[in-house]
């Protein structure tokens, strides 16, 4: 996608917001919806699916592999797989914009394949490692045939032959670099093996049931599990329904638990418990965050949630709880600032290699608004004041995380919070500006 000009936006106090809206689809489970479905040989129908720059960019890129994909309606798509190992040389570059995960989740699938394609992205892409993915799938028989310093994009990847099934311990906890190790072993006979030392989000392990792989799931050590699939399976296709996304519903849910007055309803929200590390957080500072209805749908949990704003306070946030709230530090932060005390959130190396380096953007868009933040390690040290000055822009480097969750803070700042560039949100929450106004969110 080209976001040529950027396009600058400030958010104003507001008076307290209230609706009941549901936010897109869940970003995880529509790039997986699609890769699966191409891996599959029949239809697979796919609803919800959230319609963003970087699931549009995995959609292409099964389409140069060989996949049909087609739009049926509104979140409504239809996908003719090729079936495991089925895919074709693409003609042209897999452009897949700013989407880590949409990336190295194809890196995976074309690992296992006997074809060669070349991956590239936007700057922000260009400068994340890639090595993670490389290392493993050279282990399964992948060639990596060029790449750029560094291990970065653009790459070209030759896949496997005839892949081997490995055993691989997971260097840092990613649901990205488990899930191209999944989807390379599914070409590969026998048992492809991955253990994570702290768990990540499954959802490569629940639509690979879904879609009739043979799974299994045990623990390894204290927070860990090892994920056992079995090789060669003739997936069956499967509808797919796409929950609301509970990292999107981050952004309106702590909108409403700082502006006063304010009372939302989020609803179809997925509560996979390996996601839902920031409603235990916000719960903990004291936010008024109710269930009102909690069903399953598609092997995922969702729940339609009550959120009122109230005053919170600081906590500390261990480290082994940042795999299930990894994209929620920048919003979280935010909430610390107007939190009574200090918030400590452990753990956060892998912020760095985001789509910025959202360590270093969070703590330089909260001081730019007056707030007393720290950087000690890999911990976000926030002090907060029950208030927040604003006044700030922020540069969002590429970030659409970065851009939503200032566009919060100014929300409930004294004076207004500016962002730099709003356009990449539509790589994930395409419609956030509209629905955060139809709030009531004083945006413009
Ligand atoms: C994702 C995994 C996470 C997350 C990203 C989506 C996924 O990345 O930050 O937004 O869908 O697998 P890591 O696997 O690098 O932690």
């Amino acid at each position: 996608m080209d976001h040529i000009a950027p396009s600058p936006l400030a958010s104003r106090r507001s008076g307290p917001l209230r609706g009941r809206v549901r936010v897109p689809g869940d970003k995880s489970i529509s790039h997986r919806a699609l890769i699966f479905g191409a891996l599959t040989v029949g239809e697979t129908r796919i609803s919800g699916l959230l319609e963003g720059e970087d699931v549009i960019n995995t959609g292409k890129a099964m389409r140069a592999l060989g996949a049909t994909v087609e739009w049926t309606g509104e979140g409504a798509w239809r996908v003719h797989g090729v079936g495991v190992g089925g895919f074709r040389d693409p003609r042209s570059v897999l452009d897949f914009g700013n989407s880590g995960t949409g990336c190295r989740l194809v890196m995976g699938a074309v690992a296992g394949c006997p074809v060669t394609a070349t991956f590239d992205g936007d700057a922000s892409l260009r400068r994340r490692p890639m090595n993670r993915i490389l290392d493993p799938v050279a282990l399964i028989g992948a060639r990596t045939v060029s790449v750029s310093d560094g291990g970065r994009l653009p790459l070209t990847l030759a896949g496997a032959r005839a892949p081997m099934p490995i055993v691989y311990r997971t260097p840092v906890p990613s649901a990205q670099i488990k899930s191209a190790v999944l989807l390379a072993g599914l070409a590969a006979p026998g048992e492809t093996i991955v253990i994570e030392s702290e768990a990540s989000r499954d959802h490569t392990e629940r639509l690979l049931m879904h879609f009739g792989a043979e799974v299994s799931v045990e623990p390894a050590g204290a927070d860990g599990r090892r994920i056992t699939l079995r090789g060669e399976p003739e997936l069956v296709s499967a509808p797919v329904v796409v929950p609301a996304d509970p990292s999107s519903a981050a952004f309106p849910m702590v909108a409403a638990s700082i502006v006063p007055g304010s009372e939302v309803i989020l609803t179809d929200v997925m509560t996979n418990p390996l996601r839902t590390g920031l409603i235990t957080t916000l719960r903990e500072m004291g936010a008024d965050i109710e269930v009102l209805d909690a069903r399953s749908d598609g092997g995922e949990e969702m729940v339609d949630f009550r959120v009122r704003a109230q005053t919170l306070r600081g906590v500390e946030v261990p480290a082994s709880r940042a795999p299930s709230m990894i994209d929620e530090y920048p919003v979280l932060a935010v909430a610390a600032s107007f939190a009574e005390g200090t918030t400590v959130m452990r753990g956060l190396k892998e912020l760095r290699v985001k789509e910025s380096d959202r360590l270093a953007a969070v703590a330089d868009g909260l001081a730019a608004n007056g707030v007393e933040v720290e950087i000690d390690g890999d911990d976000l040290i926030v002090h907060g004041k029950g208030r927040a000055r604003g006044g700030g822009t922020v540069l969002t480097h590429m970030d659409h995380r970065i851009a939503m969750a200032f566009l919060v803070m100014g929300l409930a700042s004294e004076q207004p919070v500016g962002v730099d560039d709003m356009s990449f949100i539509a790589t994930s929450f395409p419609g956030y500006v509209a629905m955060m106004r139809g709030l009531g969110a004083d945006l413009s």
